[in-house]
């Protein structure tokens, strides 16, 4: 499973690129609202930064302006995916960016239905949102297991995007059931490197250490 980070700020983005294990970037309006900062102007930065995927989502809803967003943004780097949330205006979109070779996340993707829609429409990627599933009380790697066995079984080769991920298990759990990748906040990779055992071993490694010497 590749590791993307969910994340539009240049900062986090930075430092966990340095670590070597991250294979692309995934935004959402939300994410970058938060930055209070200039949306293509971010998304060119990341661009800069990581040699990946990078998922830029469109604000519109109608066919015509989520088009036009699309390849404004698209413009900005040959790796950037637009992100398409999952209505019928977005699949028709989805449809029309395959035709020119632009590649698409379909994303806000809560039922097995809509991931396959969006993958025989044409999606690069869909983004099952795992943790929004958990929230509303249902099973969000129940979700995920289904998507990635249909996809199996159809040898369809739409990437799925473990998305909307809340604590390290998620993570764990979308690498055994398949996933081809998750995106994750910052704080939930922090998380997944840190362990008190590790952090307990390398205190007792530097006490005898400096008791030899
Ligand atoms: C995915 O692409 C989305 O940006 C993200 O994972 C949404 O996560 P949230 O439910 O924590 O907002």
């Amino acid at each position: 499973m590749r590791i993307f980070i969910d994340s539009a700020n240049i900062e986090e983005i930075q430092e966990i690129n340095r670590m070597g294990f991250l294979h692309g970037v995934t935004t959402n309006p939300s994410l970058v609202a938060k930055e209070k900062r200039d949306y293509h102007q971010v998304i060119r930065e990341i661009a800069a930064i990581v040699d990946g995927p990078i998922s830029a989502e469109v604000i519109s809803l109608e066919l015509r302006d989520m088009l036009q967003e699309a390849e404004k943004l698209a413009d900005i780097h040959p790796n950037v995916v637009i992100k398409i949330p999952l209505t019928a205006n977005g699949l028709q979109a989805i449809s029309i960016l395959n035709q020119k070779e632009i590649a698409t996340n379909a994303t806000l993707i809560f039922s097995a239905n809509q991931a396959l829609l969006a993958a025989r429409a044409g999606a690069g990627y869909v983004s099952p949102f795992i943790g929004r599933v958990d929230d509303n009380g249902n099973d969000g790697m129940k979700l995920l297991e289904d998507i990635v066995s249909i996809f199996d079984q159809y040898m369809i080769d739409t990437e799925i995007i473990a998305a909307s991920i809340r604590h390290p298990m998620h993570v764990t759990q979308a690498a055994k059931i398949g996933s081809h990748i998750a995106t994750i906040p910052y704080k939930v990779i922090m998380q997944m490197i840190q362990h008190p055992m590790t952090d307990a071993g390398i205190e007792k490694f530097l006490s005898d250490w400096k008791q030899s010497i």
